[in-house]
């Protein structure tokens, strides 16, 4: 039996970090696990613009604690009326790494998203020039979809269409949930991957919905059936270098998802490692767990893999059942539960 595990460090490509005191807050938990994270834009306003980015960006890196490396990685937040030289440019000078697409009203502040795909063609035009990856949270909003039936949906509508219309696009369908998003990043070219989160390789909907509602399990895209969970886990497990490790970690308070109206996010930082670990272990694809949370990401992304190595050891590890955060508390993804891996040192 395998008792540790030594790679190169990882990084998040998919995180939320919000701003102010709660970014002050959660920027130390994914600076002591990963690298560099691909940071999504959906702030109150939402990132728009290079001079935006840059700026959140300084703030992130102040939040990072003394002596600890970690990069940021900027994100566009697409609108109606992105400008592609604004996108264009910041991309040149390093400060945005990719541009996110969330059809508009579909998650957490995503009221200035795209209304319309063809509305950003333009600018999917000159990204697919100029290399610029574009991560796509990939659900139709329309009130007639089942909730459950919204990423598939989307697959059919949208993603065949990008795909088609932009071949060259480096496309991330982020935090797949269904078995369809596996088949359709399989059967898609080498310029179109997918993030995975640990909670979707953890949980199924009973887990959100059986004995009483679960606020804490509640994320967008929701979690699907079973057999969906069963796909990721394969896909993910694989060894296939179009599927890698994103978190969604999305931190709201205690008060915020224990609401007669909860806020989706799954606040999954503080033990990320661990969480995608134990699947890995569970799956017997220990040797497989480099590729997916180290080596896939900077591939796709066109960015050097990372020097420095991290050990992680088996050992139990409890998860507390809160965290505090700007005075409150915050519930993290594993809470009350132990799991089987640490980070050394
Ligand atoms: O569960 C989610 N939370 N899904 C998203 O797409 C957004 C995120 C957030 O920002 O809270
Ligand atoms: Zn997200």
């Amino acid at each position: 039996m395998t008792d540790s595990l030594t790679i190169r460090r990882p990084d998040d490509w998919h995180l939320h970090f919000r701003d102010g005191e709660i970014m002050l807050g959660v920027v130390p938990y994914t600076a002591r696990q990963f690298a560099r994270a691909i940071v999504m834009p959906n702030l109150t306003p939402p990132v728009t613009t290079a001079a935006l980015a840059s700026d959140y960006r300084d703030r992130i890196r102040a939040a990072v604690p003394p002596g600890v490396r970690f990069e940021p990685l900027m994100t566009c937040y697409l609108t109606d009326t992105t400008d592609p030289d604004d996108l264009a440019r910041g991309a040149a000078d390093g400060i945005f790494t990719a541009a996110k697409l969330y059809p508009a009203n579909a998650t957490t502040n995503s009221a200035s998203g795209v209304s319309d795909v063809a509305k950003i063609y333009p600018v999917l035009e000159r990204m697919e020039a100029e290399g610029i990856v574009l991560c796509i949270h990939g659900e139709v909003t329309d009130h007639d979809i089942d909730v459950f039936d919204r990423e598939a949906e989307f697959i059919e509508r949208h993603m065949r269409a990008i795909t088609r219309d932009f071949p060259n696009l480096k496309v991330v369908f982020e935090h797949i949930t269904t078995a369809d998003a596996v088949t359709f990043v399989e059967e898609s070219g080498i310029n179109v991957a997918a993030t995975i989160t640990p909670q979707h390789l953890h949980i199924n909907r009973n887990a959100m919905l059986v004995g009483g509602i679960q606020p804490h399990n509640y994320c967008l895209p929701v979690a699907k059936r079973e057999t969906h969970r069963l796909a990721l886990r394969r896909a993910a497990t694989s060894g296939s270098p179009k599927f890698f490790l994103g978190t969604d970690s999305a931190p709201h308070l205690r008060s915020a998802k224990e609401s007669s109206c909860g806020c989706a996010g799954i606040f999954n930082a503080p033990f990320a490692l661990e969480s995608y670990l134990a699947v890995f272990e569970e799956e017997n694809a220990l040797d497989r767990f480099e590729g997916f949370a180290s080596l896939y990401g900077p591939a796709f992304y066109g960015l050097p893999v990372n020097e420095e190595q991290i050990t992680l050891e088996r050992a139990d590890i409890a998860v507390p059942e809160t965290l505090p955060l700007t005075g409150e508390d915050i519930v993290p993804f594993h809470a009350g539960q132990t799991l089987g891996w640490r980070i050394a040192g």
